[in-house]
């Protein structure tokens, strides 16, 4: 069975474009691929959370991955730094890194540009240690977003850089996972396009419905359509994408027809869409609240996939080791 695998740093709550984008795939294929999911808790280190956040915001995620549906017999659930294999791995792997192209990364220029007062090396090798994540586990497919392309694109390079440079064929070539129709892109309710954790942009999963409410009712709209059959503006286009991923097909198309002759009440969208949301993500937030008190279950799930994690990497640790031409005296 091919091996798919994804990590996630934890920075915050989930919200719906993490849903839609990635945590409801990962659901949907848990059962038919070999999955390892995994907090990436070492990459968030690069901007120094504080520690209290740092534990809330891992327990926070691998409470709401299981909320959502993840099953811990199906799939691997684990937190990075359990598994030691991956630095070890980072280490040897770095040897292989190039500083110029490190540089030359678009993630890391942007951090340089934004942020030049804090340009720390963990910033810089960033791409070597997500390498260490997908090649420590054989990964064949890593379902990422267009934000990481680049990352996983070096993670290609370095298995066949490794494989090259010993002669051997210890990493497979990881590939981008689609799942089909398209990466979809959930938009933000500020009219800014993308989803995301800014205030007044996203719903998160564990928002309750008096949230959700007041979030939708104040998305921006616009003064209405003018002209029958007129195109949609962005950010009324937006709500329409939102009702498309929460709604059922007949309370779009009612929508729709009710913007193409100009009799749209965006209130009314609005209040369908905010009820259509609660349906979805209530359930989950009841879960999130449920799980997160059980630390019991939450040990024993992260326990339970690092064991998992760290007996499939070990495999490739020691090879690569051998490769290189550790041997003990
Ligand atoms: N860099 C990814 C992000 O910020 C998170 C990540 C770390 C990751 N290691 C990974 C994703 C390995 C996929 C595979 O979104």
């Amino acid at each position: 069975m091919d091996i798919v695998l994804s990590g996630i740093r934890p920075t915050g709550n989930l919200h719906l474009g993490n849903y839609f984008g990635a945590l409801r795939n990962f659901v949907k294929i848990q059962s038919s691929y070999d999955c390892y999911f995994f907090i990436a808790d070492l990459h968030s280190l690069t901007t120094h959370p504080h520690p209290t956040d740092f534990h809330a915001n891992v327990k926070n995620i691998l409470a709401e991955y299981l909320a959502a549906g993840l099953d811990p017999d199906k799939c691997a659930l684990f937190i990075q730094s359990d598994v030691p294999e991956v630095s070890e791995l980072f280490v040897l792997l770095n040897m292989l890194a190039y500083k110029g192209e490190l540089e030359r990364t678009a993630a890391f220029k942007d951090k340089v540009r934004k942020n030049s007062d804090n340009v720390n090396a963990g910033l810089l090798t960033y791409p070597v240690l997500m390498a260490s994540d997908i090649l420590i586990q054989r990964a064949n497919w890593v379902p990422v977003g267009k934000d990481q392309d680049q990352h996983l694109e070096m993670a290609r390079v370095y298995a066949k850089r490794f494989n090259n440079f010993y002669g051997v064929e210890v990493f497979p070539e990881p590939r981008a996972m689609d799942f089909g129709g398209g990466s979809i892109k959930v938009p933000g309710l500020d009219g800014s396009g993308k989803m995301g954790k800014s205030e007044g942009n996203g719903i998160f999963l564990i928002d309750d419905e008096k949230t959700i409410t007041k979030k939708v009712m104040r998305a921006v709209t616009d003064n209405g359509p003018q002209t029958p059959d007129s195109e949609k503006p962005e950010v009324i286009q937006n709500l329409f994408t939102l009702l498309e991923l929460v709604s059922t097909a007949d309370t779009v198309e009612y929508f729709d027809q009710k913007w193409k002759d100009c009799s749209i009440r965006y209130g009314d969208l609005k209040k369908q869409l905010a009820t259509d949301i609660c349906k979805l993500t209530l359930p989950i937030r009841d879960r999130i609240m449920e799980i997160s008190k059980d630390d019991a279950y939450l040990g024993k799930v992260v326990r339970e996939g690092a064991e998992k994690a760290r007996a499939n990497a070990s495999i490739t640790l020691k090879a690569a080791k051998k490769a290189i031409g550790f041997r003990s005296l």
